[in-house]
């Protein structure tokens, strides 16, 4: 599972912590979780994985500069090679979020990756629940990581 983020202040960065501890879950076996920052995330760990998740805050309605750096690098050798994965948007935002995961979402449809889940979006103060939903999210992912489901 490779996780693709980048966080200024820390919010997006504590739900893809939150994720990955859930990923790592001792009941799961055989999961390999790579957390990169987006930049410095490279078409070879893309192709290295077999789901990616893409995390980050909405800044200006949009999508980080930061994960538009790494899908602008990685877009056409992608596309060329034909390499589709799984993937699963998280957002983390002010107030609102829709313009990052449409954004994001645009640009994945370009490459036909199936989204694993529903986009993961939160808004203000990162909570416990909040935390909680994240590793969940990362549990199932990773439990259907194990079971060849995605
Ligand atoms: C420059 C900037 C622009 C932002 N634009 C939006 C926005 O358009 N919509 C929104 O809901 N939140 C917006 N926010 C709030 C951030 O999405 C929010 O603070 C987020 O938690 C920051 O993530 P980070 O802590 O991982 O850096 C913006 C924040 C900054 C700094």
């Amino acid at each position: 599972m490779l996780l693709v983020s980048h966080s200024r202040s820390g919010s997006t960065r504590a739900i893809v912590d939150a994720l990955a501890a859930g990923a790592a879950d001792d009941a799961i076996d055989g999961v390999v979780v790579r957390d990169l920052d987006a930049l410095e995330a490279t078409v070879e760990d893309v192709c290295a994985a077999d789901l990616v998740v893409l995390a980050t805050p909405e800044n200006f309605g949009y999508m980080s500069g930061a994960l538009k750096y790494f899908l602008d690098a990685v877009y056409h050798p992608l596309l060329d090679g034909g390499v589709r994965r799984p993937y699963q948007l998280v957002v983390k935002a002010g107030n609102d979020g829709s313009g990052a995961v449409r954004a994001v979402e645009r640009i994945v449809r370009g490459l036909s990756w199936p989204a694993a889940r529903p986009p993961l979006i939160v808004v203000g103060d990162v909570t416990d629940a909040d935390r909680e939903i994240a590793a969940e999210l990362g549990m199932a992912l990773a439990a259907s990581l194990e079971m060849g489901l995605l």
